[in-house]
Order: C-alpha cells, then sequence, then structure tokens
C-alpha cells in the first residue's frame, strides 16, 4: 500500500468573470480517472469570494486517492464559479499527472483553463485564465506502527466503575452480579476488551483501578483505589489478573457512589504529564454503567489531559441512556470546559450492549469490538506526536543470537 501523501497548493490568474454583479466565486474539482476511462472525484478546495485572481489554501491528500499510486494517470481539474443555488457555472478545465505535478513551482505547472464550448464558438478564445501550482511536497505518512516498532511503550490502565447505581451484586440483575454459573456484564466487557488490547500493551502488565466504592476497614469512599488492594503496586498480570483482582474487590468493598470519572483520569494524567518524548502513550480504560455524577469535572479533566499522551476508552455496560458518555467522546462537538476547548479529542466510547446477543451472555462479534473499541485510538495517537514534532525511532535490527556469524 502506498501511504505517501501530497501537499499542494494552487492559485489561479485571470479566470473568467461570470458573475454580473461582482467577479467570479472560483474553486477547483479534482479527478481521478480509473481504469475504465471514467473520472472519479477526489478533492474539492473551498470557494474563493469575488476574485479572479484567487489563491486556494494547500491541501493534503494521500496520492492513492490523487492516482491510485500511478503517477502517469490523467488527474483532470475542473474550475467552477460557485452559486449559492448549487448550479456552478464551468469556467474552464485542465489536466495534469502526478509526475507533471512533481516538477513543483515551474513553468511546467502553470495551466490554461479552457472551456471547449468557448474555444469552439469564439474564434479569438484563448483560455479562461491559468492555474498555477504554487506548491507540492511529499509526506510519507508514518503510522501507529512505525512508533510501536521504534519502542513507544503503551500504558493501558483499567478503571472499573464500582458505584451503586449497577445494582447490589446478590442480585441477578445486578451489572456486578457475583454468581460462580455466569459472568456479569462487567466481567464480560473486562474479558472481551481487556483481550483486545492487551495486544498492544509491552509488558502485560495493568495497573487496575476501582472508583465509587466504600472500602474496608473504615469503609471510606474512594474514587481511584488499587483493585489489587496495593497502591503502591496496582500492577496486574495480564487480563486473567484483573478478573482475578476484580472479582476480590468485589468481594472486599461496598458499592457506592457517586459516580467520578474525573479523580481516575487524573490518576493517569499524572503519569502521562511526566512523560513528553513520545516513548510512553497512556490509555484509560473506564468501564462503567454511565451514569456520572461530576461531568463538568470530568470534562475539565478531559480538557486537561487532551495535551497529554493520553487517550480514553469508555466502555458502557448496561441498558442505560449513555448520552453523557456520546457527549464526552466528542465526535460531534469538541468538549470545552469554561470556555477552554481539548485540544484534539482523545475519547472513544464503546456501548458494549451493541455486541452482546439478546440473552445478554455471548458476543457477537469479537472481530467487530476490536475494531471498534480501537478505532481512534491510532488518530489520537498520531495527533498527539505529529503536534509534538515526535518521529517513531527506527525499530531495532532484528536480534542475531551470540556468536552466529553475521553476514556481510
Ligand atoms: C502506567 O500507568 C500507571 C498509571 O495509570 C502507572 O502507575 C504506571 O507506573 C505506568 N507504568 C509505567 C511503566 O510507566
Ligand atoms: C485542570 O488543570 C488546571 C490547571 O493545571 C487545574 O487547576 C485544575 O484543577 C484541573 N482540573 C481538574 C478537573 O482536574
Amino acid at each position: 500500500i502506498c501511504l505517501e501523501s501530497v501537499m499542494m497548493q494552487f492559485c489561479g490568474n485571470k479566470l473568467d468573470k461570470k458573475d454580473f454583479f461582482g467577479k467570479s466565486d472560483p474553486f477547483l474539482v479534482f479527478y481521478r480517472s480509473n481504469e475504465d476511462g471514467t473520472f472519479t472525484i477526489c478533492h474539492k478546495t473551498e470557494v474563493v469570494k469575488n476574485t479572479l485572481n484567487p489563491v486556494w489554501q494547500a491541501f493534503k491528500i494521500p496520492v492513492r486517492a490523487l492516482c491510485n499510486g500511478d503517477y502517469d494517470r490523467t488527474i483532470k481539474i475542473e474550475c467552477y464559479d460557485w452559486e449559492r443555488d448549487g448550479s456552478h457555472d464551468f469556467i474552464g478545465e485542465f489536466s495534469t499527472s502526478y509526475r507533471e505535478l512533481s516538477r513543483g513551482q515551474s513553468q511546467f505547472n502553470v495551466y490554461e483553463v479552457i472551456n471547449p464550448k468557448k474555444k469552439g464558438k469564439k474564434k479569438k478564445y484563448l483560455n479562461s485564465g491559468t492555474v498555477t501550482l504554487l506548491s507540492f511536497l511529499v509526506d510519507i505518512e508514518v503510522t501507529f506502527l512505525d512508533y510501536i516498532k521504534g519502542g513507544t511503550q503503551i500504558n493501558f490502565t483499567v478503571a472499573i466503575d464500582f458505584t451503586a447505581s449497577n445494582g447490589n451484586p446478590a442480585q441477578p440483575t445486578s451489572l456486578h452480579y457475583m454468581s460462580p454459573y455466569q459472568m456479569n456484564a462487567y466481567a464480560m466487557a473486562l474479558k472481551a476488551v481487556g483481550e483486545i488490547i492487551q495486544d498492544y500493551d509491552s509488558d502485560k502488565m495493568f495497573p487496575a483501578l476501582g472508583f465509587g466504592a466504600k472500602l474496608p476497614p473504615d469503609g471510606r469512599v474512594s474514587h481511584e483505589f488499587a483493585l489489587n488492594g496495593n497502591p503502591q503496586n496496582p500492577y496486574c498480570a495480564g487480563i486473567d489478573g484483573v478478573m482475578e483482582a476484580y472479582y476480590q474487590s468485589l468481594k472486599s468493598v461496598c458499592l457506592y457512589g457517586p459516580t467520578n470519572f474525573s479523580p481516575v483520569i487524573n490518576h493517569v494524567a499524572r503519569y502521562a504529564a511526566s512523560v513528553n518524548d513520545g516513548s510512553q502513550y497512556f490509555v484509560l480504560l473506564i468501564i462503567t454503567d454511565g451514569v456520572i455524577s461530576d461531568m463538568a469535572q470530568t470534562k475539565e479533566s478531559i480538557v486537561n489531559a487532551s495535551c497529554l499522551p493520553m487517550s480514553i476508552i469508555i466502555v458502557g455496560v448496561g441498558p442505560a441512556e449513555f448520552d453523557a458518555m456520546i457527549e464526552l467522546d466528542g465526535d460531534e462537538v469538541r468538549i470545552s470546559s469554561r470556555g477552554r476547548y481539548a485540544e484534539r479529542d482523545i475519547v472513544q466510547f464503546v456501548p458494549f450492549r451493541d455486541y452482546i446477543d439478546r440473552t445478554g451472555n455471548h458476543i457477537l462479534s469479537m472481530a467487530r469490538l476490536a475494531k471498534d473499541v480501537l478505532a481512534e485510538i491510532p488518530d489520537q495517537f498520531l495527533s498527539y506526536m505529529r503536534t509534538r514534532g515526535i518521529k517513531p525511532l527506527p525499530a531495532p535490527p532484528p536480534y542475531t543470537p551470540p556468536g552466529y556469524p553475521t553476514q556481510i
């Protein structure tokens, strides 16, 4: 696969005036040609209002989208005058190829914009203006895996909701139902999602936290306790270790409340704040019934954490309305708190019930769950690395056993 992208910028010169009042509102449409001679739109520029000499913003496009990786394939570009009602006026067109464009700004990349109809009619018709390539920059896309191979470690922390809204663990209706015969909703979600993320964790040691319970011996409410009962060393060995610690906690703590996310987010953020060289990236997995009590605080913690090497995956269990979780996900509206916006999207929400059958006992598609749980992590990760200018380190050379002759 071709992971190259190009960044290009174009300007127009003396384009035809189309509007009765004012000049033109030009924009460009790029087409990739297909094997069968048809064309597919692959990019549209923005409209520059009321000018015959527009300078369009630079844009980035994957080479795959532009020419399917074929440097000599025709790329057709049409120029239009934008109309409010959508009946855009055709100004003219020209074609080129990746190979031509790659010569950069030069006499080869000044294109006459031709309107074939006018050319046929008017003897003196020369062109409908020109379009010039101002810059052409190739950008090899680095991937999430390039960083992992280069040594970046992913640190997954698990946090489990132990609040009373989940129901009494002695009752079968509880999402934390303790039964020797079946897994409860939390255990199922933890096991399924844990097995997915386990593969990405370097050492498979997971710090695991609980929140919203009263702890023994004194019944104090905690919003960030170690599931294994050891705050100095909250690590559990693999997802099986987390499961074991979860069952232990369930026996010893008392589900309580309120449901505060902010303390566990801040807990991981404290560690994430101490790493800024790209050597580690933190992912907090919160499993919850979604009934959140500290929405304002949580938003602020997320906005605070959005500048750190950190992502949050929220898995919602049970039948509740997940509106608040969807809001935290921030795919529709970027999260903000007291007028401050998150620097980037760091939250991914996954409603677990969408992946289990009607009896609630079987996962319908582990592959689909895996895909959706991890869907946004690589982009969130890359957006952090990119804005910090952190490049992946070269992968270490493959290991050669000692005493084995190295080939020259
Ligand atoms: C991973 O993150 C947790 C905080 O959630 C922290 O306790 C632990 O020390 C981190 N691990 C490493 C290797 O930094
Ligand atoms: C967010 O960061 C500010 C500034 O560091 C801090 O004062 C505030 O307490 C943080 N908010 C939360 C909810 O932790």
